[in-house]
């Protein structure tokens, strides 16, 4: 069976979780589902980035211990993934042993070999963005905001040689397209490339900054945030032991694109190349959330609570929205109005309606389960057509990583159903005596639920919840491959229908 491993980048412990974190958990999840409904064996990475200066400053604030705070992180964290019904296979934390061990491992070894080197540094260093800075990151003479106060500093730190692999690395982006996703992104980093890139630092000071991992070779000092929080996509799946041969190399890192250049684009290849480790085959690149034109992030106040909107609308329906909403790779605007205007008409009108209308119409007319289907005519044989062109088209783009496309397809196939439905209307049909207007009104039925059952089985990766529910009240269980129960026809001949329920009821009107 062919294995797939998949990440996120794991997220600040110095925070709440937000929109954009649970994006890219869904977006992740929505892949890693597909994966295994495909077949693959895989294996699902999230965690969370526990060391370094605002944790220290936070946890100093509130007067407890960096790890209490970090402890508080997880458990949110972790929650979020629970409520959004992310199916990851693992939650690495930064402060493990497991992690902290094969940090320390790698360090030691690349300083033996001569690849991270002692040096004097002398320039400016921005504590808010933890990052030493040069004239060149001025903007118009002067500091950009997001780097708080600026100071001159002097010190001696740990420098890992960057800069020798540059070529290599510009060589193994040119030669490998499906490095970065979407490709047009790999411009930015070859633009990057360009220059010259410095030697990293990798160290800090304990007098600095004590909440990290100590340097194996000089517990002076404790590693930089990046060369800490990259490890642990392979620190979490046993490297160093035979374990990490089934797993590595990852296929997808999912990221954000605000760390792509330089951290997952430059500086993770070249630890890897460095330390001897295949590279990476992708790196998944989604864009932001924005609301009103802004990244949505804890520094401008605009956050959205996604626990409110699973609260208020469920799980699934986050899912949908944000998968729906995001084409990824670009941007995306965030808004309350949207969010509803996709519930209300997507969710509770077209799928919610349809469902409702087989949970009523079948047992009404027809009995406790589904009549069969005796009549083919046009509309059957178009409707037919139509899914047969859905189904295809949509694992394609699922397999493309174009979600959002695949979504709009699969509810395109469910407006059709509803217009079959008006077409045949089964209501008119009851009233008739006809002997053949029941088979029609019979077909029409049971060819409803099917073709919605096969609907929501597109829509598995991205709302499991609803794809078991409305299984469960069309009266199906099946064992069967994930292509194969899709694709599967009069599956539902004589299995029994369930109550009426309302998947997605219409939010209260507030007076
Ligand atoms: N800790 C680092 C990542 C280390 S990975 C080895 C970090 N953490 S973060 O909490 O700031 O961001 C975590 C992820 O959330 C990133 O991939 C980031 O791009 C993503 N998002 C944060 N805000 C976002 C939006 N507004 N929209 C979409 N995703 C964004 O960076």
């Amino acid at each position: 069976m062919k294995s797939f491993y998949i990440t996120t980048a794991i997220d600040y412990a110095n925070g709440d979780p937000h929109l954009g974190h649970a994006y890219e958990k869904v977006l992740t999840d929505v892949l890693a589902r597909f994966r295994r409904l495909m077949g693959d064996r895989v294996h699902f990475l999230t965690g969370l980035d526990e060391h370094g200066q605002k944790v220290q400053q936070s946890a100093r604030k509130r007067g407890i211990e960096p790890i209490e705070l970090c402890n508080e992180a997880a458990d949110a964290f972790q929650g979020l993934c629970r409520r959004l019904n992310v199916s990851n296979d693992d939650f690495i934390r930064t402060t493990e042993e497991r992690h902290k061990q094969v940090v320390r491992s790698i360090l030691q070894d690349l300083f033996d070999r001569g690849e991270i080197y002692l040096s004097e540094y002398k320039g400016y260093y921005s504590a808010r963005a933890e990052q030493f800075l040069q004239e060149k990151d001025k903007v118009d003479g002067a500091w950009p905001e997001i780097y708080g106060e600026v100071v001159e500093i002097s010190e001696s730190n740990y420098f890992f040689r960057l800069g020798k692999y540059q070529d290599w690395l510009i060589e193994h982006i040119k030669s490998h397209p499906d490095f970065i996703f979407p490709r047009f992104r790999a411009k930015q980093v070859l633009e990057f490339l360009k220059e010259p890139i410095n030697d990293l630092c990798i160290s800090r000071p304990k007098e600095r900054l004590e909440w990290g991992i100590s340097l194996p070779f000089d517990e002076n000092y404790v590693t930089y945030v990046w060369f800490d929080a990259l490890v642990n996509y392979i620190s979490a799946v046993g490297y160093g032991t035979a374990e990490f041969e089934k797993r590595w190399p990852v296929d997808y890192h999912v990221i954000g694109k605000d760390i792509l250049v330089p951290p997952h684009a430059v500086y993770w290849p070249i630890m890897l190349k460095a330390i001897g480790v295949e590279m990476p085959k992708g790196l998944l690149v989604h864009g932001w959330w924005l609301t009103s034109g802004q990244k949505m992030s804890k520094s401008t106040g605009e956050v959205v609570d996604p626990l409110n909107l699973v609260d208020q609308f469920g799980a699934d329906a986050f899912r949908y929205f944000v998968t729906r909403e995001m084409n990824v790779g670009q941007d995306s605007e965030f808004s309350v109005e949207l969010y509803m205007s996709r519930y209300n008409s997507d969710l509770a009108n077209d799928l919610g309606n349809l469902l409702n209308r087989v949970l009523t119409m079948t047992p009404r007319y027809c009995g406790e389960t589904f009549p069969p289907m005796s009549i083919s005519e046009d509309p059957e044989t178009e409707l037919e057509a139509v899914w047969q062109d859905t189904e295809t088209r949509v694992v394609e783009l699922y397999e493309e990583l174009q979600f959002h496309k695949g979504l709009e397809l699969a509810f395109n196939f469910i407006r059709s159903i509803n217009r079959y439905a008006e077409q045949r209307s089964p209501w008119k049909l009851a009233k008739s005596e006809d002997a053949r207007d029941r088979e029609i009104m019979e077909t029409a039925l049971t060819l409803m639920a099917e073709a919605l059952r096969r609907a929501v089985g597109l829509l598995e990766p991205v709302m499991p919840d609803t794809t078991a529910r409305v299984y469960e009240l069309l009266g199906y269980k099946s064992e069967a491959a994930w292509r194969d129960r899709i694709k599967a026809s009069q599956a539902l001949v004589g299995s029994k229908i369930g109550e009426k329920t309302i998947l997605f009821p219409r939010p209260q009107k507030e007076d």
